[in-house]
């Protein structure tokens, strides 16, 4: 007999469950996604789990992150076995909340992080972080949990979100939690349910090159070279590169001169229609 989970679909039934843990001194602990969980999502769970008393997992397919070309309609989504999944792991509470619970029909505002939200996936998909703050914001509301876990996959996100919430005092500690990769490297993600077969054959070189880049970046290359090599690498392989940088992992701000930690080598790019995106940190010299 599986497990029974407990789910809400409105914010005043999500708000009065968290606010009688908070009453009891219960560490409330979110994490929003978008369903079509995988064992990325899984570990955030897990460490949710570890650093609170109560997780909540938000499953919402957020309209306004995605632009009219995207994938919106197409987006993966299983609820029955979400929630099997997070059943397992004895989730205290899923939100599922409908479209309108989120967004009424006139719903005007929007939250916008400036700086943080512009370059790497910022410019190509100029809608994406703002929407993503927008329904954060809202979620950050409408549960009010001490803290949150987002993916590292996602690090633009992750900072973005850190910001929003130290800037707009909403109270709530935003914490990483770290990639998860299948055997060959390739990082998890609910996308990669789009590739065909050849395409996922030649996923794994994403990892490898920015890995093999971090490296080299490590040893003292001279970053130009690196960024070259790895986007002619990558194209041989048979991806087309949105970017590929090496950025401060604190700050995001390019890094031109001397690649060291924080750096990072964040890489997005296309097999067929599937943009993968990945990030690893320049390894300390050792
Ligand atoms: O990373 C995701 O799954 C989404 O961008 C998030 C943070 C749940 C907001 O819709």
């Amino acid at each position: 007999v599986g497990k029974i989970i407990d789910t809400v679909e409105t914010v005043s039934g999500l708000r009065k469950k968290v606010t009688a843990w908070r009453r009891s001194s219960e560490k409330v602990v979110l994490v929003p996604t978008m369903g079509a969980l995988h064992e990325g999502h899984l570990s955030l769970v897990e460490t949710a789990k570890n650093v609170g008393d109560r997780t909540v997992v938000s499953i919402f397919v957020n309209p306004t992150q995605f632009a009219p070309n995207e994938d919106f309609d197409s987006y993966p989504r299983d609820h029955q076995r979400d929630l099997q999944k997070l059943a397992a792991l004895d989730v205290d509470l899923v939100f599922m909340p409908a479209r309108s619970e989120v967004y009424p029909d006139d719903f005007s505002t929007r939250v916008i992080v400036s700086g943080l939200s512009e370059g790497l996936c910022g410019a190509s998909r100029p809608h994406f972080f703002g929407g993503v703050a927008t329904v954060v914001a809202k979620l950050f509301n409408q549960c009010r949990p001490d803290a949150a876990i987002f993916g590292e996959k996602d690090y633009q996100q992750l900072l973005v979100i850190r910001r929003m919430a130290r800037d707009l005092d909403m109270n709530v500690e935003v914490l990483g939690g770290s990639i998860v990769r299948e055997a060959d490297g390739v990082a998890m993600s609910s996308r990669n349910a789009y590739l065909s077969a050849d395409e996922r054959a030649k996923a794994p070189e994403l990892f490898r090159t920015i890995s093999n880049m971090a490296d080299n970046l490590a040893r003292g290359a001279a970053i130009g070279t690196q960024i070259e090599a790895g986007r002619t690498r990558l194209e041989e392989a048979g991806f087309r590169v949105d970017y590929l940088e090496v950025r401060d992992g604190e700050t995001l701000s390019p890094v031109t001169r001397s690649a060291r930690p924080p750096a990072r080598v964040f890489g997005a790019a296309f097999l067929g229609k599937t943009r993968l995106i990945d990030n690893v940190p320049v390894p300390a010299l050792s």
